[in-house]
């Protein structure tokens, strides 16, 4: 009858323990260069090499000068805003726009003040509607009517437009004088939550280029639009400007600061 000697079976344990170890290593290695990247939001398949690279928190260029560009994250939007979008225009640009906006006065009103809850147009910072128009048009803002809209206006005729809208006088407002009687988050914003002033970008004190006149527009527009920050359903602005001022925001806050920035004006003034 044959035994086995003792040595050998411990050689067995050994070799077994061996066998797991690597086939342990090797699964892991697996999951944690290979499994583990594809589950970030921002991977590709870019080989092994840039799996590795990655998880050690080695920049992959080291291995592959391209991996770089590839693995940038999704842009908010393809606009670069310039500053001399939001110059004067020529008046041939404005004559050119007011007839392109004849398309645009069913929803925008006639002179650019909407009489439903769609943005007024007049006075807005022409690069606003350039960089909102190219937004609709690359898909970038989301709205399928607006989409539909902007996709077959060319270049010049968006710089028409928004020139023309531009030189419409903006909507009349009560006045104010920008003192306590305004909603602390537009005159003062809120330091602990990192909130802005919305007067040091919306106008009043300063505007931020591509940062919209706000004064005057419909109530439903603005609490629509602060919600869609918050809730990330738009995501157009560089940066995200707005998204990370509407996320600290309470809903009765976004109701007082639309509330605010929608007062008409006394009758009679
Ligand atoms: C059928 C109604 C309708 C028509 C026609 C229309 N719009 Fe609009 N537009 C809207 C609505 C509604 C919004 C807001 C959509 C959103 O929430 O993104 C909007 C948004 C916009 C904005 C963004 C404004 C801002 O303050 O962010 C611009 C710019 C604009 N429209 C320009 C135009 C131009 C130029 C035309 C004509 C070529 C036009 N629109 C025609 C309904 C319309
Ligand atoms: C740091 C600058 C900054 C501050 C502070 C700021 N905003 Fe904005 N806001 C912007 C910019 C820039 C946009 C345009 C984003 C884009 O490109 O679509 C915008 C867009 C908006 C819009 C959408 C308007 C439209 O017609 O499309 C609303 C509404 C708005 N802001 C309200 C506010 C309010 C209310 C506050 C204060 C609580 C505020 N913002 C503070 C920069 C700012």
């Amino acid at each position: 009858m044959h035994t086995k000697k003792p040595l050998s079976g411990v050689r067995g344990i050994a070799r077994t323990s061996i066998i797991s170890l690597i086939a342990l290593t090797m699964g892991a290695a697996a999951v944690g260069f290979l499994l583990l990247p594809t589950a970030q939001a921002d991977f590709r398949a870019q080989g092994i090499w840039d799996s590795i690279c990655r998880a050690a928190g080695l920049p992959s260029k080291w291995g592959n000068p391209a991996a770089e560009d590839r693995a940038k994250p999704m842009v908010s939007t393809n606009v670069v805003l310039l500053p001399a979008m939001s110059k004067q225009a020529r008046p041939a640009s404005i004559g050119r726009g007011a007839t392109l906006a004849l398309n645009c006065t069913m929803c925008h009103g006639a002179l650019g003040m909407s009489r439903s809850d769609a943005p007024n147009l007049a006075g807005q910072y022409p690069e606003v509607v350039i960089k909102q128009l190219m937004d609709y048009q690359s898909g970038k803002r989301e709205n399928a009517l607006m989409a539909a809209l902007a996709r077959n206006l060319t270049e010049q005729n968006i710089v028409d437009l928004a020139a023309y809208y531009a030189s419409l006088p903006k909507a009349r407002t009560a006045p104010t004088s920008y003192d306590e009687t305004l909603p602390a988050l537009v005159r003062v914003g809120d330091p602990m939550r990192n909130i802005a002033p919305c007067i040091s970008c919306h106008g009043g004190v300063d505007q931020k280029l591509g940062a919209p006149w706000l004064e005057g527009m419909p109530k439903q527009y603005l609490v629509q639009e602060l919600g869609a920050f918050k809730s990330g359903k738009r995501r157009n602005d560089g940066q995200q400007q707005m998204r990370n001022v509407a996320r600290a925001m309470t809903v009765e806050e976004i109701e007082d600061v639309s509330n605010f920035y929608a007062r008409k004006a006394l009758p009679g003034h």
